[in-house]
């Protein structure tokens, strides 16, 4: 569903992805770890089309993707939630999954509440709001919810657009334990065709999830396998040092 192939990417004289091949099933769900700054986020960039790579491709359903423009890529079905927070404050909940809804059905150049009173920006947000854990937030504003609802409401916004590949980065980054436990049945209950990407720091979750595991060290893929032998693999508990032990 989602490939890669020898892609690289350097800024300046450093190499932040290196020659990264990874090749995604439709349906599957990778997550991707590596210590701070080992290129992942930059990866996500690559394949959104935020960064151009240096070389390298970037196919998606087999198609090659790699000189497309985000928006292009959006509209084939390639969608992300953040790292950092990119949600609109001063709105609720309900309206920014209807903003996202109304771009993907293409209803976003009518009046706000126009676009949101739209029977298919309606069904969207339901349908997402479930999806996402959040029915019962749906008329807070953005800026009166906790921050967990904050992360799921990224992910609301991101599967708004109705994607075929979903990128999230971090999703549980700065949740206590009891969101990130609620994120995994939350990533449970997403349809099983949707392929999803996870940058993940939380080990617990990212085993959890993983129907494979590949990690970035220095920009370069040193592990891809299952997540059995992620966990006794003593190459990542290098890597990862100390904080390996606490998985
Ligand atoms: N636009 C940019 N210009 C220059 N250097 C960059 C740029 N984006 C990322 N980098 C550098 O590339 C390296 C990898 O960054 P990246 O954000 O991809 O890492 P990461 O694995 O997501 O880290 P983290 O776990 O901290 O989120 C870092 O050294 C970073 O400083
Ligand atoms: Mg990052």
């Amino acid at each position: 569903m989602l490939e890669t192939r020898n892609l690289s990417k350097s800024f300046g004289p450093i190499h932040v992805t290196r020659d990264v091949s990874i090749r995604l099933e439709r349906g599957e769900r990778r997550v991707i770890l590596g210590p701070n700054g080992a290129g992942k986020t930059t990866l996500f960039n690559l394949l959104a089309g935020v960064l151009q790579a240096d070389s390298g491709q970037v196919l998606l359903a087999g198609k090659d993707i790699t000189a497309l423009p985000v928006a292009r890529r959006a509209r084939r079905g390639i969608s992300r939630s953040y790292q950092k927070n990119t949600l609109f404050d001063g709105l609720s909940v309900r309206e920014n999954l209807g903003l996202a809804a109304a771009v993907q059905a293409g209803q976003a150049r009518r009046l706000f509440h126009d676009s949101l009173s739209h029977p298919k920006v309606r069904e969207t947000v339901e349908e997402v709001a479930h999806l996402a854990r959040l029915e019962q937030v749906l008329d807070a504003r953005v800026n009166e919810v906790s921050y967990g609802i904050r992360r799921q409401l990224e992910v609301g916004v991101a599967l708004a657009t109705r994607p075929q590949v979903l990128l999230m980065d971090e999703p549980t980054s700065g949740v206590g334990p009891e969101m990130a436990a609620g994120f995994h049945d939350l990533l449970s209950g997403l349809p099983r065709d949707l392929t999803l990407l996870i940058i993940e720091h939380d080990m617990d979750l990212a085993f959890e999830v993983a129907d494979k595991i590949t990690v970035l060290n220095y920009g370069e893929v040193v592990f891809e396998g299952l997540p059995e032998a992620a966990r006794g693999s003593d190459l990542l508990k290098e890597i990862y040092l100390g904080s390996w032990e606490n998985a």
